[in-house]
């Protein structure tokens, strides 16, 4: 059964049919980060995740990933690390490409952000084929920290992202609020 929190974060969540393509339903997040109520309830629980998880640092994943993961960072006193879109950041970086329904994409992250004995939570707005999460997963892990779990706003269940995902959560929580 939901909770309060639950349908708060529901309500302002604005379905956008037939966007970017025709048949597709798309999961706004405007309304949400323009109502400060909401946006702070979203915040609170994610924080209450990362110290639930043991999290040292914070990563959030490009764009939508990036507007979440700062505030629950500043919240829980942690650092906030980017994974971005390749070619986009300026130092020493590891790479990582993914599958997309059509071609691949590849993401990146600094490598000198983690370390031997980071905890590392992984913030996104959405888990739909999980494919972005699971590089950024291979990202950490390379970087040799250690993923304590994954926590997003929605999971669309029916693109299957858990499974694809569950190899390499190593038994870490995924969480989709
Ligand atoms: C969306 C979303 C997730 C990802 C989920 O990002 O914010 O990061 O796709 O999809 P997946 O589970 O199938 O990988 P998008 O690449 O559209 O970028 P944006 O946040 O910059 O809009």
């Amino acid at each position: 059964t939901a909770t309060a929190t639950q349908d708060l974060l529901l309500s302002r969540i604005r379905d956008v049919p037939d966007y970017p393509k025709p048949g597709v339903m798309f999961k706004d997040i405007t309304p949400l980060l323009a109502d400060p109520v909401a946006f702070t309830a979203l915040t609170d629980a994610l924080a209450e995740l990362c110290v639930r998880c043991g999290a040292t640092k914070i990563v959030g994943l490009e764009a939508r990933g990036f507007i979440l993961a700062a505030p629950v960072a500043v919240r829980a006193g942690l650092g906030f690390i980017p994974v971005r879109k390749a070619g986009k950041l300026p130092g020493a970086t590891l790479k990582q490409a993914y599958e997309l329904e059509y071609g691949t994409a590849e993401i990146e992250i600094h490598a000198e952000d983690l370390a031997d004995g980071d905890r590392v939570i992984v913030i996104d707005d959405v888990l739909a084929t999980g494919g972005t999460a699971e590089a950024s997963l291979e990202l950490i892990r390379r970087a040799g920290a250690q993923v304590v779990g994954v926590a997003v706003l929605m999971e669309l269940g029916f693109l299957g992202g858990r499974g694809r995902l569950e190899p390499a959560l190593h038994g870490a929580p995924l969480e989709a609020l």
